[in-house]
C-alpha cells in the first residue's frame, strides 16, 4: 500500500486541490450551489475509489453523501463521518493567498478547509482508493460526509434516525480532530459540547443624542458589557447559578495522566503573540481548553460603527456568546440556566431577549476499545510511536447523537494541528500529515478486523 500511494502521491493532492477550489460555505445562502458541487465532487470520487454506491441525501438544507463498499457481509462495518463544509473564509484581507485559490507553500495547502475538513475527508477517500487498488480492503465501509457541520448539524439527525438500518455498523471513523504534535502523535478521547446562543438589549425606543439624554438614560452597550462582566468572577469562575452542578472533576491521577503531555507555555504565549495566558484559576492551559466549560463572547455589536464619530445612545445591542461544556453539562440546561440568569440579571432600565442557537452534548470516549487499540496500533506502526489519549476542546455535536441513536462509539482519528488555523485566515494542513493519514487510515482497518475477530466487536 505504501508503493501505490507514494506512486500516486501527485494525484492525491492535486484532487484534493480540486476539492478545495469549491467554495462550500455553509453558513452563507449565496454558496448554496457550490455547497452541492462539494457534494458532487465526493459523491463522483467515491465512486472512482471504488464504492458500490454513492449518492447524495436531500435533506431541507444541504445534501449528505452517502456511500458505500460491501464486500462480506459478515464481516465488520466502518462507518466513516466527516463534513464538505466549510467556515466562512473572512476576514478576507488577511489571507496570504485567496481562500479558495489553493496554493502549495512550505509543504503545506494553504485554503479554506485544507484541515478542517476537506483535507481529512479527502484521506479516506484515497485511503480507500488504495485499499481497494491493492487488494487490502479487510471489511466493509460506508461513508457519511455531511455539509451542514460547521452550522450545527440541524439535519443530520434526522438523517441517522430515519435511517439507522442503511447506516448499521460497528464503529463510526471520524478524522476532524488533531494530533499533539508531528512528533507527538495523539488519538482524541473527548469532545466539548456547546450551548450557542445571542442576546438583545433594548433600551430607550430611538438612538438619541449623547449630549442631550448622556448620563439619564441607560446606554444598552453599556448594560450588555457589565451584564456580560458579571458572568464571571475574580477567578474566572462562571457565575450562572448551578452551571458547575453536572461538571464532572477529574481525579488527581486523572491529571497528573493529562500533565505528561507535552505543552510548551512558552511557545504556546509566542504562537499567539500574547504576553500572557487568561483562565480559570487553578487550572492549566491543557485543562482550561479540554476539561473545563467556558463563556466567551463570540461576537458584539451595536451603535454606530462607521468613519469618523456619531455621538449617540443606540436603542439596541447584541451579542452572540458560546459556552464550551464538558460532562456531563447538558447543552439545554446549560441553555436554560443561562437564559434565566441573564434576564434575572438585567436592570429594569433595558428589556432583555436571549435566543438560543444551536448546541451539543459533550463527549468522551472509551481508550481500552477494540477499535480505540486498533487506532492505537494503527498509529504506533505509521507513526513508530504510540499516540497519548488526548481531550479536545471543539466540539462535534453529532458524536454524542450517534452514540443515541445508532449505539456507537466514535473513533476519533484526525491529523490536524493547532498551527493549522482551521476557522482563520490562512487555514492550512501540511502534506505530510494528508499523506501519513492516507497511510494510518488503512493500519486501521487492518487492526479493527483482526482484533474484533479475536476479542468481539
Ligand atoms: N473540526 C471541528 C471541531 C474540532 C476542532 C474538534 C479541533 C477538535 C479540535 C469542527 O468542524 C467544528 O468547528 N465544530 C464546531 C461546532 C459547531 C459549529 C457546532 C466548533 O467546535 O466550534
Ligand atoms: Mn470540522
Ligand atoms: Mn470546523
Amino acid at each position: 500500500m505504501q508503493a501505490y500511494i507514494q506512486q500516486h502521491k501527485n494525484r492525491f493532492i492535486s484532487e484534493l486541490l480540486d476539492l478545495l477550489r469549491i467554495p462550500s460555505i455553509s453558513a452563507d445562502s449565496r454558496y448554496k450551489n457550490d455547497v452541492r458541487k462539494a457534494a458532487e465532487f465526493i459523491r463522483e470520487k467515491l465512486i472512482a475509489a471504488g464504492a458500490d454506491s454513492a449518492e447524495l441525501c436531500e435533506t431541507p438544507g444541504h445534501p449528505i453523501v452517502y456511500g458505500q463498499k460491501i464486500i462480506d457481509a459478515s464481516l465488520p462495518t466502518i462507518l466513516v463521518y466527516g463534513h464538505y463544509d466549510v467556515q466562512p473564509a473572512d476576514p478576507l484581507d488577511l489571507w496570504h493567498s485567496p481562500p479558495f485559490e489553493p496554493v502549495i507553500k512550505d509543504e503545506k495547502i494553504y485554503a479554506r478547509g485544507a484541515c478542517d475538513d476537506k483535507g481529512q475527508v479527502y484521506m479516506h477517500l484515497k485511503a480507500l482508493e488504495t485499499m481497494l487498488a491493492t487488494g487490502n480492503l479487510t471489511c466493509n465501509v460506508k461513508f457519511m460526509i455531511e455539509g451542514e457541520e460547521e452550522v450545527g448539524s440541524d439535519n443530520l439527525g434526522n438523517f441517522v434516525k430515519a435511517n439507522k438500518e442503511k447506516l448499521q455498523a460497528d464503529v463510526i471513523l471520524i478524522s476532524d480532530t488533531g494530533i499533539i504534535s508531528n512528533d507527538c502523535p495523539s488519538l482524541t478521547s473527548g469532545l466539548r459540547g456547546l450551548s450557542y446562543l445571542e442576546v438583545e438589549v433594548t433600551g430607550p425606543n430611538r438612538d438619541l443624542h449623547s449630549g442631550m439624554y448622556g448620563g439619564a438614560v441607560a446606554n444598552p452597550i453599556n448594560i450588555l458589557c457589565e451584564m456580560i462582566a458579571s458572568l464571571k468572577d475574580e477567578n474566572k469562575h462562571i457565575t450562572i447559578p448551578g452551571f458547575y452542578d453536572e461538571v464532572v472533576e477529574l481525579s488527581r491521577e486523572e491529571r497528573d495522566e493529562m500533565a505528561k503531555a507535552p505543552f510548551n507555555l512558552e511557545e504556546y504565549k509566542k504562537d499567539l503573540n500574547i504576553g500572557d495566558v487568561h483562565g480559570e484559576t487553578s487550572y492549566s492551559t491543557t485543562e482550561r481548553v479540554s476539561i473545563r466549560p467556558t463563556l466567551d463572547v463570540n461576537g458584539i455589536w451595536g451603535g454606530y460603527t462607521g468613519e469618523g464619530s456619531k455621538t449617540v445612545i443606540p436603542s439596541q445591542a447584541f451579542a452572540k456568546i458560546s459556552m464550551r461544556l464538558v460532562p456531563n453539562q447538558s447543552p439545554e440546561k446549560i441553555t436554560e440556566l443561562f437564559t434565566k440568569h441573564f434576564l434575572a440579571i438585567a436592570p429594569k432600565s433595558v428589556k432583555v431577549k436571549v435566543k438560543p442557537h444551536h448546541g451539543g452534548e459533550p463527549v468522551v470516549t472509551p481508550i481500552d476499545s477494540v477499535a480505540f487499540r486498533a487506532a492505537s496500533k494503527a498509529f504506533e506502526e505509521a507513526w513508530g510511536k504510540t499516540p497519548i489519549p488526548k481531550r479536545e476542546g471543539g466540539s462535534i455535536p453529532i458524536v454524542a447523537l450517534f452514540e443515541k441513536e445508532l449505539g456507537l462509539k466514535s473513533v476519533l482519528m484526525g491529523f490536524g494541528l493547532d498551527s493549522d488555523a482551521i476557522h482563520s485566515p490562512n487555514e492550512h494542513y501540511g502534506l505530510f500529515n494528508y499523506i501519513k493519514g492516507i497511510e494510518t487510515i488503512p493500519l486501521f482497518y487492518k487492526y479493527y478486523t483482526t482484533l474484533s475477530k479475536t476479542e468481539g466487536r
